[in-house]
């Protein structure tokens, strides 16, 4: 696809933006972009690595613990560093820093297509050694534990030994701050060293003290040919140095394995054990079979604008950088900010199935599964969480967690957001509709719709009216906390009853020994199901006649609204400088609520009912959330108004990019990453599954020339190309399929040309 990240600041504050935006990973491993060689002393960093589903639990204090309340929570630890290598030339051992000496050239980037960073230095030491330097570096994507470095140096104008020091070091701790809920407080010190082996393959090796995980740092240095190598250790740090006669051509690669007792039993052994094996391969290797798994997932996730390199470039960041976050294993999945940063710890929410599902599911189906299975995985907690709430039966999934349970000690905005078990479920029946993975829903899926499915019945109860109520909930809006029929959660909670009920009926009919199995396992019987019917006919879904909207639940409108035009910007985001309390007495979102609903239960709304939302909403959302501005610019799309999505949209592809929520230091906003994609993709293009078909409508933003993208639908492949007026829908490979274009079913054989809508066509 040809396009790479590139940014040559060295401005302080931006290079703390730069240390997310460069991170490298490949969903098991994730590193950020720091210099090898450090900072100038005064210089603030978040020297980072992170392993996917590695975590600590730590106490959580309450000054008042409510019953049910989690004892403890999960963090993702800082692991041992392998980034550090240091450069000294001449006789005199200069050291080289960015920050000393002369600066005669400087470029960083990152490539999407090869996955590697690399930094090219022209720079004259004080005593006037000038050199050019190459540092490339990789997390392989097809060898998981590894990491690498390699470091090139040429010598300008002096003929004298050059030396590098490299190290890898267990004595580490994790950021905090006390100024950021987003991010961890206290518990700086998660792991704790517990040996260090010097030599030609070094090791670190660090526990954690309470879920007794242990990790190792294995590391070999493949050199040009050298004067000498010295090895020793110190202070649970190996060190390895290099010496490189005069005039000698001077590289070096350095190997850095990291394997966990996740999914390594012995990880010491291993690590060195793999360490041998993939020393063997030279970097070029390396990139050459990296570049290769690279080129296989563009292919299918294959996404380009016209005509704006600046949108595409975000774009393509967005999705490359998903990818490098995505736990593959299913032990792990995707947090909230991936594997670039600390912001909340390292946890998952529903970011992963609101937001990135949708992504994968319909481009690379086999990842999105190990997404799902993850949660099929921690079943049994969420069963168990669910029995602490005090239901007899069903599935409630945490809030936030790593290993599966409850991570959440602020339950307003927290356990009480129940719909991220319809929400589970939501990704579920969009998989199976999407893959027709009928195999895999016998296998996980199934399991998971029943149980989320009786967590609602349990939670809510028919009124005098008959209407089946869900009351003490937050819905996505965290603005808005502890409320009765909450619009999106009784939505979505029907949603979870009507695919139960329709996952029940074609296992009957197609799997009964399956049907049979889950329902002795889980204790299922025919009368539940009728249960779950009744539900969602009756389920209550509030409309405001007066407005012509759908409220956010039943307090809402009759709340003040929020002075906006007194709130000064330093006062953004509210929950940085207001009591929650303030804030849920007023009429003010956070982030989209309603709208959401609008956007992934297609049908649930009419017309009107959308747009007159989308305006009444627009009105009171501050957009302090990162998860926002994508669904304005969908449900902009949805109702015609394709200038303000794109409005939106470049809001979204460019989130991170341009750091405009401030914090991207503490790592990507991975949702938004999703969600740009979604825009062009679910908003512009108009994609929709139906239960049997794809859906599309594609549109296009006024001053956009075009833009394309690709699909998976059921093993096929389709190609999407919208341009002014026409736009090509190709079928890549695969059979002839039905497909619902601006609301007409059509036959895709090879290719077809229909119209582009403009704005309000
Ligand atoms: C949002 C949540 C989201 C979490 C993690 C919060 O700011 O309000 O919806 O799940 O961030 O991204």
């Amino acid at each position: 696809m040809g396009q790479q990240l590139q940014d040559n600041s060295l401005e302080p504050k931006q290079l703390l933006v730069n240390e997310s935006l460069f991170a490298q990973g490949n969903g098991y491993l994730g590193v950020r972009g720091n210099f090898e060689e450090g900072y100038a002393e005064d210089m603030a960093s978040i020297r980072g690595c992170y392993v996917n589903g590695f975590y600590e639990n730590v106490d959580i204090s309450y000054g008042e613990k409510c019953f049910g309340f989690p004892e403890t929570m999960q963090k993702l630890p800082n692991i041992p560093d392998a980034q550090t290598v240091e450069l000294y030339l001449g006789h005199q051992l200069e050291r080289f820093s960015l920050f000393s000496g002369e600066l005669l050239g400087f470029e960083r980037s990152l490539d999407f297509d090869t996955g590697i960073s690399l930094r090219k230095i022209h720079w004259r030491s004080p005593l006037g050694l000038e050199i050019e330097l190459e540092i490339r570096r990789m997390v392989s994507f097809v060898k998981r534990e590894l990491f690498v470095i390699d470091y090139q140096v040429k010598a300008l104008n002096f003929d004298e030994p050059i030396e590098i020091r490299s190290s890898i070091n267990a004595s580490i701790e994790n950021f905090t701050t006390d100024d950021d809920v987003r991010v961890a407080s206290g518990h700086a010190k998660l792991l704790w060293p517990t040996d260090c082996v010097a030599g030609g393959f070094a090791q670190v090796v660090a526990k954690t003290h309470s879920s007794a995980l242990e990790i190792a740092l294995s590391s070999y240095h493949r050199c040009s040919e050298t004067q000498s190598q010295e090895f020793s250790s110190a202070e649970n740090q190996a060190k390895t140095v290099v010496r490189f006669a005069a005039g000698s051509a001077v590289r070096m690669t350095k190997y850095a394995v990291f394997t966990d007792t996740r999914r390594h039993p012995m990880p010491a052994q291993q690590g060195l054990e793999l360490l041998h094996s993939f020393s063997a391969f030279d970097f070029e290797a390396l990139a050459s079979e990296q570049a290769q798994y690279l080129s296989q997932f563009w292919n299918r996730s294959a996404i380009a604008i016209k005509g704006d390199e600046q949108l595409e470039l975000g774009l393509r960041f967005n999705v490359f950088q998903l990818l490098q976050s995505l736990g593959q294993d299913a032990v792990s999945n995707i947090a909230a900010k991936g594997l670039s940063g600390e912001g909340y710890e390292g946890h998952y929410f529903w970011d992963t199935e609101i937001y990135v599902l949708p992504v994968f599911i319909l481009t690379q189906p086999e990842l999105a599964k190990n997404l799902l299975r993850f949660r099929y995985n921690t079943l049994d907690q969420a069963r168990a969480r669910a029995r602490e709430l005090g239901h007899t039966k069903g599935a409630l999934f945490p809030w936030r967690t790593i290993n599966g349970d409850e991570c959440s000690s602020f339950f307003e905005a927290g356990t009480a957001q129940y719909h991220i078990s319809a929400d589970i479920a939501w990704a579920f029946a969009q998989y199976w509709k999407a893959s027709a993975d009928f195999d895999f829903m016998c296998e996980c899926g199934a399991e998971v719709l029943f149980e989320t499915a009786r967590l609602w019945l349990e939670t809510g109860h028919f009124n005098r009216q008959g209407q089946f109520c869900i009351d003490s909930v937050t819905g996505p809006d965290e603005y808005t906390a502890i409320v009765n029929n909450n619009f999106y959660t009784n939505s979505m909670a029907q949603h979870n009853l009507n695919w139960a009920v329709k996952m029940h009926a074609e296992l009957a009919n197609k799997a009964p020994d399956v049907l049979g199995r889950i329902s002795s396992q889980i204790g299922l019987d025919a009368a539940e199901l009728k249960q779950w019917q009744a539900a969602s006919d009756a389920m209550l879904l509030l409309f405001d006649e007066s407005l012509g909207i759908n409220p956010q639940d039943d307090s809402f409108l009759n709340k003040k609204v929020w002075d906006f035009e007194n709130t000064p910007k330093s006062k953004y985001p509210l929950l940085l400088n207001f009591h929650p309390l303030v804030i849920y007495r007023h009429q003010v979102s956070k982030q989209p609520d309603v709208m959401l609903a609008h956007y992934l239960l297609d049908g649930i709304s009419d017309e009107q009912t959308m747009a007159k939302s989308y305006d009444y909403y627009d009105q009171v959302t501050t957009h302090d959330s990162s998860l926002s501005s994508c669904i304005f610019s969908i449900m902009a799309a949805r109702i015609g108004r394709l200038d303000v999505s794109g409005k939106w949209f470049a809001q979204t592809a460019r989130l991170d990019l341009d750091n405009t929520h401030g914090n991207t230091r503490d790592g990507l906003h991975i949702a938004n990453l999703a969600g740009t994609w979604q825009c062009l993709v679910y908003g512009f293009a108009g994609v929709r599954l139906a239960d049997q078909h794809l859906k599309l409508a594609p549109a296009l933003a006024p001053d956009w020339q075009g833009y394309s993208f690709c699909l998976t639908w059921r093993g096929r492949q389709i190609e999407i190309d919208v341009n002014p007026k026409q736009t090509q829908v190709r079928l890549l490979s695969g059979d002839a399929m039905d497909i619902e274009i601006h609301a007409k079913m059509r036959r895709l054989e090879t290719s077809l040309s229909v119209e582009t809508l403009g704005s309000n066509d």
